[in-house]
């Protein structure tokens, strides 16, 4: 597989650096004068600038001024460090709002916001497009030959819907040519004969309100799908002056942990890198589960393109929105970091670069302090930080291969979120893919994290937990995937409506699945806290099950567990069917954590997954990435004690230099990055 670095082929470096914002501190000289002698000091090599700068560089609606971008350009280019540029349209001038309201938003109940914050902008209104388009063209011409410049960081954290009268047309557009012109293909997809919701006329659709249409299932996934589509378009159209006039330099934009407001696998072909920015609670006392889901947020960035990504933001000490605002311990900095390269990213980079004077972000943590200067833990712990990255010019571009995909599909959460079945409080569909998820984590087995549209192909194992809806031709894929050999965890709550949110007639799972998995799923018993049932194994181990039971029956499969209570005790818990070549799982209930890890450990052995490490102590895990020439192991220790951990092979310690193997011990929150020879 050939390299891929996402700065592009200029800049073949794990970037280093972050949001800097020297447009707050040009009455303060002798601020940025300290930070040109810092960056170096931080072993920082590249800066992302620009991110909320339009009032700096449109004072007044055409008049337009660049000289502090061209200065910081040229300082930070005199020291060698690399220019992010963003583009500003994440937050707009005053004049702006006032002279052209239209680009403020409009929300769900229809009033138009005020100036303010922001992300407050309509992504369809003509005026706020044209003005982007502007900015963006003179900006690329401007610094297309700009020594610096590696690469545009489109906008900040594109987000949140507009319901003004420009985004409903827009949508009535949108729906037209997905319904081909014809509305009764529409009113069959929402299934709108039920409550007399049939639309006679285009003009009568409207986007979802809460006090309006909330409830017509197929206008709700519509018009999430059209949020999308949307700003996928505002993002064409504020990117193609980059794209022209600098067509070398990489475009993306950074997107969110779980943010569910855009289908985020739409962008891949669009963008050309995927970065994003990550805040976790770290030593928030939760045992594995917050390293495991920032490793699942890690894999599912990374598998949006099946390429390395960036970490474009993350905090170096403390996050200040956070409920608590917890410092990174000792270690925690450099350990948090090795997890994002060792799950794909080529950058560690920060919100932010200096704590601002005063504003909302004034406490978040920052690489320099309001002290100003580096004699601090955390510019110290940065300046390490940075100091590794510099030994892994090799790991750049590498790829990682994972045996294991676990599905986790945007459309299906939305789907299932307002899908009124199960439980208003349980489903927890983010939850539960990440628990799964949280088995191989336990085990060092690599995994993509992967929609349901994506390629099935080159996996042993795919574990679709709660995949409610089944869209067109993914039934017709898992059939093939499991025909060649494929192995498939379904779970309770799956394969119950297609597309447009309606619901498989005959049985479910829906279609050609029922022969697949070789069950019926017949009813599904929501349980309420204070309930559990019991199953039992075909080898007598016993497990509790919570929040869900599916009453199944068995077409063709084997019965592997058996639910012990209840009228429906007796009843299949677990099947394994043998369909052509492969297997397909179906787990009827919920359990706790302990099942699905014994469950995965012998699916693991049995499928002869690869395993990075064996044998861990709990919250160590260890994940790999490679090219055809060597494997690098990334190791990393979430405890505050040291850990032991034993290397069957010999590896070249990358950080410390020497050759490690054998019993070897991690330090309290620590990591290590080990090469070997393929
Ligand atoms: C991000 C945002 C940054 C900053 C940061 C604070 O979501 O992109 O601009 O606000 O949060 O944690």
């Amino acid at each position: 597989m050939k390299k891929f670095s996402p700065a592009g082929k200029n800049f073949p470096h794990m970037i280093h650096g972050g949001d800097y914002n020297p447009d707050q501190w040009l009455k303060y000289p002798e601020i940025i004068d300290q930070d040109i002698r810092l960056i170096p000091l931080a072993n920082c090599n590249a800066m992302s600038i620009n991110i909320f700068s339009w009032a700096k560089l449109e004072p007044e609606e055409g008049i337009y001024d660049f000289s502090f971008l061209d200065m910081i350009m040229n300082r930070l280019n005199s020291i060698g460090t690399k220019v992010v540029l963003a583009t500003p349209s994440g937050a707009k001038p005053a004049w702006m709002s006032q002279k052209h309201p239209e680009v403020l938003r409009v929300n769900s109940t229809r009033i138009r916001n005020l100036h303010g914050e922001r992300h407050n902008h309509c992504y369809t209104a003509p005026y706020y497009r044209k003005k982007i388009t502007e900015i963006n063209t003179l900006l690329a011409e401007r610094y297309k030959n700009h020594p610096a410049l590696i690469m545009w960081h489109v906008s900040n954290e594109y987000g949140g819907e507009c319901h003004c009268e420009l985004c409903q047309d827009s949508f009535r557009k949108w729906l037209k040519e997905k319904y081909h012109n014809n509305l009764d293909e529409l009113n069959d997809a929402y299934w709108s004969n039920f409550w007399s919701h049939t639309y006679t006329d285009w003009s009568q659709i409207e986007s979802p309100s809460p006090i309006g249409e909330k409830n017509l299932n197929g206008l709700v996934l519509d018009w999430k799908r059209f949020v999308t589509h949307q700003t996928k378009d505002f993002y064409m159209c504020e990117t193609a002056p980059l794209k022209k006039i600098t067509p070398d330099i990489p475009v993306g934009i950074n997107m969110m942990y779980l943010y569910q407001g855009l289908d985020y696998f739409k962008f891949k072909d669009v963008v050309d890198y995927v970065s994003w920015d990550n805040y976790p609670t770290w030593h928030d006392n939760k045992g594995d589960e917050t390293p495991a889901t920032i490793a699942f947020n890690h894999d599912m960035f990374r598998s949006i393109k099946k390429k390395p990504f960036l970490l474009m933001e993350n905090t170096p000490s403390c996050t200040s929105w956070q409920k608590y605002s917890k410092l990174k311990r000792p270690g925690m900095h450099l350990l948090s970091s090795v997890q994002a390269v060792a799950h794909g990213s080529d950058s560690i980079q920060y919100f932010q670069w200096r704590k601002s004077r005063g504003g909302h972000e004034k406490f978040h943590g920052a690489v320099v302090d309001h002290c100003g200067h580096e004699n601090t833990r955390v510019f110290r712990e940065v300046a390490q930080v940075g100091a590794v990255l510099k030994k892994l010019d090799d790991v750049v571009g590498t790829y990682t291969k994972s045996d294991v995909a676990v599905v986790f599909d945007t459309e299906n959460a939305w789907a299932l979120e307002q899908a009124p079945v199960m439980s208003k409080t349980t489903k927890k569909y983010n939850e539960t893919c990440i628990n799964h998820y949280r088995s191989f984590w336990r085990n060092a087995v690599n995994c993509d994290v992967i929609d349901s549209d994506c390629s099935f192909d080159g996996y042993k194992l795919i574990v679709a937990p709660m995949l409610y809806m089944i869209k067109k031709g993914v039934a017709e894929k898992i059939e093939k995937y499991v025909k060649s050999g494929g192995n498939i965890v379904f779970t309770y709550g799956s394969g119950w409506v297609d597309e447009n949110d309606l619901c498989f007639l005959g049985g479910f799972p829906g279609g050609i699945l029922r022969d697949v998995f070789g069950i019926w799923d017949e009813e599904t018993d929501s349980l309420r806290p204070e309930d559990f049932n019991t199953i039992k194994t075909s080898d007598d181990k016993a497990y509790k099950a919570i929040d869900y039971c599916s009453l199944i029956q068995t077409t063709t499969a084997d019965t592997l567990a058996t639910y012990t209570k209840d009228f429906y005790g007796g009843m299949p818990a677990l099947t394994k069917n043998t369909y052509g070549a492969g297997n397909a799982y179906f787990i009827a209930f919920r359990d706790e954590g302990d099942f699905r890890d014994d469950f995965y450990s012998e699916l693991i052995s049995k499928l002869n997954i690869t395993q990075n490490l064996k044998n861990l102590p709990f919250n160590v895990s260890a994940h790999t990435r490679e090219d055809e020439n060597s494997i690098y192991l990334f190791a990393e220790n979430y405890n505050n004690t040291p850990q032991k951990i034993f290397l069957e092979e010999k590896y070249e310690d990358v950080i410390n230099g020497g050759f490690v193997s054998g019993e070897i011990s991690l330090s309290a929150f620590g990591a290590m990055i080990l090469k070997k020879p393929k």
